[in-house]
């Protein structure tokens, strides 16, 4: 599958089976070559995923000096220039669709020396960044926004200062902003979330050697100190093995084994959810790998029934939505999602282009500000608008595998930004799938 196909027709294949490799994890293979960037000495990341979002931060380390080697696929050699050795970009740094790469960037060019400009395509430039540019300011930050939007306008050379600040809502991407800016910043940079978020920035930082204290909800770290090169091992994105964990549980006959999938509890939310919905999916062989909890996921078919979801999980699983609401569709009664508003500002509003697509396959939808009811029953054949959203093409993939007739997905080539090969592994495993 090419970053260049426009739609798939997808309709019911065969029983899934195999044992897919998944890519690597985003959030962990950006902060991955950002932190090797700022670090002193060289360091290997194996299971970098090659994906548009994650090479778009590593083409931007290398418009800031920073030289990165590709010797194979999956793998880099980044060559660190130290916390004070970036250099000043000759043109504007080009985020493409990646909000992370966007906000985390954001928070590190706040504290550099030289000016720098951040865009985005489309969706991300529809993405709200005051987010991340309020509190960067109240750091002492000066970023120019368009109307709290992209294109952001970095004005480099201010004195940071570190800030205690409560996130108004849970979002791993802006405490990464704020921890990154803090490396800049004079004193201690304390964020505190609503609700706990991944916390991989965290757990990297202290990898490669950084002092940083956190915990469930809150995290501190004092400007000043300097990065030591380290290797990563990235693993497997449970956020891309949703797709196959949901497809397996649909069809009829299926069995997949998902190897070394990251199994970060602030990441899993959505395995308690598909099990309480009577999903079967095994958790084999859990294990560390490089610092990271993992484990291989195997899933056979089982029926679900719809439930409530419960709104305490929804950070623990807030990229799994598209996916859940396939389940939802499939399932017996009724499957009631609130708490989740934060959907509508991901790379599509998630909640309006899934009820949308889900309906124009028959199912009965009722959509809500922070959510959705999903009844469950049988789909249709249709064709349902992905809005350029990767997630929300490869969800109903899945969709298409339980419908009663072929479905045609519009504008798919963002897959490629998190999940490159998705639609050649897809049909390799026996969805019925083919390009457009
Ligand atoms: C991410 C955090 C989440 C998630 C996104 C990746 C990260 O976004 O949806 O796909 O890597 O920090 P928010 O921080 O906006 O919740």
């Amino acid at each position: 599958m090419t970053a260049t196909t426009a739609a798939w027709l997808a309709g019911a294949g065969s029983a899934l089976r195999g044992e897919p490799a998944i890519p690597g994890d985003k959030s962990i293979s950006h902060r991955a070559v950002l932190l090797a960037a700022l670090a002193d000495g060289v360091s290997r990341i194996d299971g970098f995923l090659e994906g548009a979002d994650t090479r778009a931060t590593a083409a931007i380390c290398g418009q800031l000096g920073v030289r990165i080697d590709a010797p194979e696929d999956g793998v880099r050699l980044v060559h660190g220039v130290g916390i004070e050795g970036l250099q000043a970009p000759a043109a504007a740094l080009d985020c493409g669709n990646a909000g992370t790469a966007m906000r985390l960037l954001a928070g590190l060019l706040a504290g550099q020396r030289f000016d720098s400009t951040l865009l985005g395509d489309a969706s991300l430039s529809r993405r709200p960044m005051a987010r991340v540019t309020e509190p960067l300011a109240r750091m002492g930050a000066r970023i120019d926004t368009d109307a709290g939007h992209a294109p952001l306008r970095i004005h480099g050379g201010r004195p940071l200062h570190g800030i205690d600040y409560t996130l108004p809502v849970a979002s791993a991407q802006v405490k990464s902003a704020l921890l990154l800016a803090g490396l800049y910043a004079r004193g201690e940079t304390v964020v505190r979330e609503p609700r706990p978020t991944r916390d991989c920035s965290e757990r990297m930082l202290e990898a490669f050697g950084y002092p940083i204290g956190y915990g469930a909800g809150h995290a501190t770290l004092c400007g000043g100190g300097r990065l030591r090169a380290t290797d990563v091992a990235v693993p497997a994105d449970f956020s891309s093995a949703a797709f196959f964990l949901v497809a397996a549980t649909l069809v009829p006959g299926s069995q997949l084994r998902l190897r070394r999938v990251g199994m970060h509890p602030r990441r899993t939310g959505l395995l308690p959810v598909l099990r309480a919905m009577g999903a079967d999916i095994v958790v084999a062989d859990a294990r560390e790998h490089g610092g990271e909890p993992v484990a291989d996921l195997i899933v056979r078919h089982a029926p679900l029934h719809g439930i409530e979801v419960p709104a305490e999980l929804v950070a623990d699983m807030i990229d799994e939505f598209p996916a859940l609401c396939v389940a939802a569709a499939c399932a017996q009664g009724a499957t009631v999602i609130r708490g989740a508003a934060e959907l509508r500002v991901k790379e599509s509003d998630r909640i309006a282009t899934m009820a949308a697509g889900l309906r124009a396959l028959g199912a009965a939808v009722e959509e809500r500000s922070d959510g959705a009811v999903i009844h469950g029953g049988r789909l249709q054949a249709g064709t349902v608008a992905s809005h350029g959203d990767h997630r929300i093409a490869m969800a109903f993939a899945v969709a298409a595998q339980r419908a009663a007739g072929e479905v045609r997905i519009e504008d798919v080539a963002n897959v490629a930004t998190s999940f490159p090969g998705f639609g050649a592994l897809a049909r390799e495993l026996g969805f019925g799938l083919r390009e457009a």
